[in-house]
């Protein structure tokens, strides 16, 4: 389960009421890459994240990850199947401490977990110090990287962050990149809805533009910038 195709988003689309916000949208993302999903405000991004988790339906379209269609299966059910999600709202529980917030995020009893995998993942997010404060008293930037922990303790194949460095600092940024990029993996996929296309050229092997549900550009971040539509829908505000 190395290499080749890791999801593949087929003819997806998804209507809240009348209002379509993803529109005939195909992609397919590759186990060992780091997508970048960007775009304007409304294009459909969290949306896309949110239908792959199981929890916004899709009206038309087929969502396959390695041999199973994901479209139908709940949230539990999907989430079990390697497939985790940062919000792009901040979630973490304030009054558990930052170990209990990871180890809700195993999905299993921390006793079936494979034994130091709650201190390796406080490790990898720098929270080793703070394992034992209540998240709520973290500052911002921890909070990112705590959720940034849930999502990983179950070592997911399908890794998808939602703006996770929205609000932070120049530094913090940098050690977000670079956590991101030491998450990278053969047998693994991760998706990233960001702004910052700073932060997103450092991270991004590939990037897809998202405008009113559909793509607008694919391709390597060098290209982006130079894309026409691109400048105009986005970049060139
Ligand atoms: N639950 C919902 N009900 C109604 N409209 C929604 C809902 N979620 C998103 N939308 C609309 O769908 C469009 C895409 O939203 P979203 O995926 O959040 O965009 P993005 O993350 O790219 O900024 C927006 O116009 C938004 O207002
Ligand atoms: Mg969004």
């Amino acid at each position: 389960m190395s290499g080749g195709t890791a999801l593949v988003i087929d003819g997806l689309e998804v209507e809240f009421g009348r209002f379509r916000a993803v529109d005939n949208l195909s992609l397919a993302i590759d186990y060992g890459e780091v997508r970048a999903l960007i775009g304007p405000n409304g294009a459909g991004k969290s949306t896309v994240l949110n239908v792959v988790a199981g929890v916004t339906p899709a009206k038309a379209g087929r969502i396959v990850l390695d041999d199973t269609d994901l479209i139908g299966l709940s949230e539990a059910q999907i989430a079990r199947k390697g497939v985790r999600r940062k919000f792009q709202k901040p979630s973490v529980f304030e009054v558990l401490t930052v170990r209990e917030n990871i180890e809700l995020g195993l999905g299993v009893p921390v006793a079936k977990a494979p034994s130091g995998r709650i201190d390796e993942v406080l490790a990898m997010v720098n929270l080793t110090e703070l394992a034992d404060r209540p998240a709520g008293t973290l500052a911002h930037g921890q909070k990112q990287w705590l959720e940034i922990g849930m999502v990983l303790a179950s070592d997911p194949k399908i890794l998808m962050l939602d703006e996770p460095v929205a609000g932070l600092t120049d530094e913090e940024r940098q050690r977000t990149a670079a956590l991101i990029r030491a998450l990278r993996r053969p047998d693994r996929a991760i998706v990233v809805v960001e702004h910052d296309m700073g932060f997103v050229e450092e991270i991004a092997d590939k990037v897809t533009v998202l405008h009113e549900g559909r793509t607008l550009f694919e391709g390597p971040m060098s290209r982006v910038r130079e894309d026409a539509r691109v400048i105009e829908v986005y970049l060139g505000r």
